[in-house]
């Protein structure tokens, strides 16, 4: 499937202080409006997008970048333009995999390839299966199975006495990053990496075309590089002619392998299993390959041979119904960035390099990013945000309906997949008092199920780890059965992933609405009441985790996060009262407080009226000192 990175990010730009004649909030219920939402049209793009394989640096990559320029300039997005890196992709030369069963046997040659499935005339330029920035070279050894590849797997394969030293570990996946499996595995001593896609997490007794599960042959592709954006330029833009690290230096940074690994089918990784002896592996380590009792080994003797070489590519990134808006008046207080990235499945590359080019700008400028990625493959939503977000998405999703279900809201739905009997809808809660647990605001239950931004992942995560701009991602996706696979297509989507395309809508309607309230808003309306209600339930869970131990006092933590609280509502409170400058209606003014303050001393020229201004620029700094004290968690 495209990954539909596209997403928002969103300057401040005081230059952009523009009166418009219609109510913003008129545009808002425009812009949800079936009247501009389009499925067809998100069909017809991602249709044209999908045609052809498209991984970064190829041509077909180059003219799904020229296609994304021509629908964003065709829909009136101002100054769209395509901006380009030169980064160190890496590509297979060649890769073989080869199994000897027993030293009796013949050694087995595994085909590494998936099996078109009759309906992609290009599927023989799909990618071959590999790991990005894997390690080049040979390993063999006996073969290993460690379960997921976690941590705590080497440790059970230590308890009961098998040695991973020297050995082909063959993991599958499903519970950590295929970069971390790589690098515990080489932690254990072991000397290369299979990494297969078993039944159990990811198929069925039939498969696509047929059903939305992943073919025996199906093959989960993509990198085990573990740091952001090009490894040759860590920190800087990969700009032409730029300075560069050495391979050598890019493995003293540990955030590649240290050993060769291949990713192999369901099918190749039952062939390999069928071979392995010694231990039966623990109940909670089979799968649901062939019928098999799966063993940890090691017996046989598998044979891994890959070579990556590291190519120099193009990498792009660019920027409809925002478009229409326009036409009708709209003109956005800040400016909305649309962007769309490139080589994320390399490691973010696309994102990363821009930030690091655009650094000093985005820190002082940038607000809020916005990341929609695997956008749609299944009827429920999700969300990640920092916290400051939360109640933005959580306003957004009552206002849009369900797309599999018009009766109710996105919010409903959402409200519906946890406990709605434990919880009191805010109109429900008549006056300000301690609520008992049994009252939580809903909003809060809401707030629960929003997740936070982890790690990696997603393009997110240059804006939030490098600049630390409040970010969050949304989408109609939990993980699918045919991701990073040849069979992620258009048909897969057509027929299993939204086959109205209207959660498409949906989902483009929320990250929408939610860039509109940012971009128009006189205040931002970031509501930092999260961090404390988030910081009250971990409290809460530590409570429930010492009962009993009379010498542990939580009092501290909560009389903190009390103080927490009452800072995040007064800074609310004051976002309340900032609005138009008293003395130009229809003006607006970033501090008007201050501004006000200057009018008066401006026209009475008094030492008090003066002192007054000191006053409100105190008062101003005061804010913003707390705001960023929330911010960083620090509580005086
Ligand atoms: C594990 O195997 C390696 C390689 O065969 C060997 O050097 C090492 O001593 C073994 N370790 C243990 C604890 O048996
Ligand atoms: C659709 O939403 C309505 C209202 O919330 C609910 O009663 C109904 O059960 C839902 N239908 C389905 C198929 O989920
Ligand atoms: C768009 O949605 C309508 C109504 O749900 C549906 O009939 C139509 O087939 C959809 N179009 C596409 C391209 O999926």
């Amino acid at each position: 499937m495209f990954k539909t990175a596209a997403l928002f990010a969103i300057a401040t730009s005081l230059a952009f202080l523009i009166l418009s004649p219609v109510p913003k909030p008129t545009y808002h219920s425009l812009f949800v409006s079936p009247s501009l939402s389009d499925n067809a049209s998100i069909s017809h793009h991602l249709r044209t997008l999908t045609r052809r394989p498209h991984i970064a640096g190829s041509a077909a990559n180059a003219a799904a970048a020229l296609h994304v320029l021509s629908a964003f300039t065709s829909s009136g997005v101002t100054s769209s333009r395509l901006v380009s890196f030169k980064t160190a992709l890496s590509l297979p030369v060649s890769r073989t995999l080869t199994l000897t069963p027993s030293p009796s046997d013949p050694p087995i040659e595994f085909s590494l390839r998936q099996e078109n499935h009759g309906e992609n005339p290009y599927a023989d330029e799909v990618a071959p299966t590999f790991h990005a920035y894997a390690k080049s070279g040979a390993a063999a050894g006996p073969v290993v199975y460690a379960n997921y590849g976690r941590v705590e797997d080497f440790a059970a394969l230590r308890e009961i006495g098998v040695n991973v030293s020297g050995s082909v570990v063959l993991a599958r996946y499903g519970e950590i990053f295929r970069g971390d499996i790589v690098r515990n595995a080489h932690a254990a001593g072991a000397v290369g990496v299979l990494v297969y896609t078993d039944k159990k997490d990811y198929g069925g007794e039939r498969w696509f075309p047929a059903e939305r599960w992943m073919p025996p042959s199906g093959v989960q592709v993509g990198s085990v590089y573990s740091g952001l954006g090009d490894p040759t330029t860590p920190g800087w833009p990969s700009t032409e002619g730029c300075e560069r690290i050495s391979e050598e230096e890019i493995e003293m940074g540990g955030e590649v392998p240290l050993i060769p690994s291949l990713p192999v089918s369901g099918a190749d990784g039952e062939g390999i299993l069928r071979s392995v002896g010694g231990h039966m592996a623990r109940d909670d380590w089979q799968g649901n390959e062939g019928g098999l009792v799966y063993r940890v080994g090691p017996v046989s003797e598998s044979c891994l041979t890959s070579s990556d070489a590291i190519k120099e590519a193009e990498s792009e990134k660019f920027v409809e119904r925002l478009g229409k808006l326009q036409k009708r008046g709209w003109k956005p207080r800040r400016t909305i960035l649309l962007c769309n990235w490139d080589a994320e499945e390399y490691g973010l590359l696309g994102s990363t390099e821009w930030v690091e080019e655009n650094r000093e700008l985005l820190a002082s400028r940038a607000v809020a990013y916005l990341n929609v990625d695997c956008a749609v493959s299944e009827p429920r939503f999700y969300a990640s945000a920092t916290p400051q977000l939360d109640e933005l998405l959580i306003q957004a999703t009552k206002q849009v309906k369900h797309p599999d279900n018009s009766s109710q809201t996105i919010y409903e739905s959402w409200l519906g997949s946890t406990n709605p009997g434990k919880c009191v809808r805010s109109g429900e809660i008549r006056q300000q008092r301690s609520l008992t647990r049994s009252e939580v605001p809903c909003d809060w239950v809401m707030s629960g199920l929003i997740g936070r931004l982890g790690g990696g992942g997603s393009d997110f995560a240059a804006f939030v780890q490098h600049i630390g701009v409040p970010a969050a991602m949304m989408s109609f996706d939990n993980g699918y059965p045919v991701y990073h696979s040849m069979y992620d297509d258009f048909t897969w989507m057509e027929k299993f992933g939204d086959p109205m395309f209207q959660r498409h809508v949906a989902v483009a309607s929320v990250w929408g609405l939610v860039a509109l309230w940012l971009a128009d808003a006189e205040v931002l309306p970031f509501n930092y009441l999260s961090y404390a209600e988030e910081l009250l339930k971990y409290t809460n869970e530590v409570e429930n985790e010492i009962t009993g131990n009379e010498d542990i006092s939580l009092s501290p933590l909560f009389k903190s996060i009390e103080e927490l609280r009452k800072a995040a509502t007064k800074i609310n409170r004051q976002r309340e009262i900032y609005g138009p400058s008293k003395y130009n209606d229809y003006g607006s003014k970033f501090f008007p407080g201050i501004d006000d303050a200057i009018e008066i001393a401006k026209k009475s020229n008094t030492e008090e009226s003066w002192k007054l201004v000191q006053h409100e620029i105190w008062r101003v700094a005061r804010a913003v000192k707390q705001a960023s004290q929330v911010l960083n968690g620090v509580v005086t």
